[in-house]
């Protein structure tokens, strides 16, 4: 198998070192400067939402990967351009190359109440089951465990200011329901994907357990043996200081314009899909912690 994966960002890089592990090899889509790539994987630079930038991507390609997309933007029809055209552009472009099967990442955050960025999702997720190509689609919940050296944004920043006992914005009444599922879950879900003989599957990868935000800082709090003071910001009044904040010119805000729909919207959890066409588990959250934050003593037991 070869395979065309786009978008080496916080998933797609570990992803990538994972494949090498496997023995999988391809080609790489990236669109800013070069990634360094494991052994025996091309380069290839172009932009989702400039079709002729894509002409050759899929070459010597039997599957497509696709990662790449606009995760957080104050500009919604940014989310449009890239995560449903250009993932218009790049089945356009597999199906030219002969490519025979075609696996969308998407996301768990998939009702049409989430905003812009689940909005275009469920787009992507249209265009992908018309393409006429084989096609799996992957919804991810809320991954933790990605390494950039900041502490991380989403849950990786909430698990980070836990761990420090530092204060914690609850949005609302802290009732909208978390699956944090850990980073290699998530890896080895989508390497088992691309290997697994089905096709046409829409797969849930969550966690074991759906929480409530409230009790993930429960959890976190018990788990690190801190205190972390919580601060309760009504729903309304957090989107209102989105709206506020992108009107700043601000490069990362600490929230953005559709955040709190997309926090508030209904998701599924059920992963059985998943597990049952290619075996995917997830490791409960006290044992994701473990691989972080104690990983000599995780592989010792
Ligand atoms: N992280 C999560 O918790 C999570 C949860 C559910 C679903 N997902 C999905 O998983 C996928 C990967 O997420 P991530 O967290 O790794 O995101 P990320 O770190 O933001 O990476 C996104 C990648 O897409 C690339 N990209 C953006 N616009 C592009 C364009 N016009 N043409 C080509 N490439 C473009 C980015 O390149 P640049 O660096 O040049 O911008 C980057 O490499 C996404 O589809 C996301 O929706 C993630």
């Amino acid at each position: 198998m070869r395979l065309l994966v786009t978008g080496p960002g916080r998933l797609g890089r570990p992803l990538l070192a994972e494949l090498h592990r496997r023995g999988i090899t391809g080609a790489v889509l990236h669109r800013s400067a070069p990634a360094s790539l494991p052994p025996g994987w091309r380069s290839v630079r172009a932009d989702v939402t400039r079709p002729e930038s894509l002409a050759g991507v899929c070459a010597e390609c039997d599957q497509v990967l696709h990662l790449a997309a606009v995760t957080h933007s104050n500009r919604s029809n940014r989310y449009a351009e890239v995560n449903a055209l250009g993932t218009r552009n790049l089945v356009a472009e597999a199906r030219r190359a002969g490519v025979q099967r075609f696996t969308l990442v998407s996301t768990r955050a998939i009702d049409p109440a989430g905003g812009a960025y689940s909005q275009s999702k469920i787009q992507a997720e249209e265009i992908v089951r018309d393409s006429g190509l084989a096609w799996n689609i992957l919804r991810p919940a809320e991954v933790y465990g990605m390494v950039d050296g900041t502490g991380g944004e989403g849950i990786s920043a909430l698990i980070e200011r836990c761990r420090l006992g530092r204060w914690v914005p609850i949005a609302g009444d802290g009732s909208p329901k978390l699956a944090p599922v850990y980073l290699d879950d998530v890896i080895d879900g989508m390497c088992r994907v691309v290997a697994a003989p089905g096709h046409g599957g829409v797969h849930v990868l969550a966690g074991p357990e759906e929480m409530s935000y409230v009790q993930l800082i429960r959890r976190l709090a018990a788990y690190f043996d801190t205190r972390p003071r919580t601060i309760g910001v009504p729903a309304g009044m957090l989107a209102l200081a989105a709206r506020v904040l992108a009107l700043l010119p601000l490069d990362k805000p600490p929230l953005y314009a559709d955040q709190v729909a997309r926090l508030f919207s209904p998701k599924s959890h059920d992963t059985k899909s998943a597990f049952l066409a290619f075996g995917f588990t997830a490791r409960p959250l006290e044992q994701g912690l473990n691989a972080i934050f104690h990983p000599r003593q995780q592989a010792l037991a």
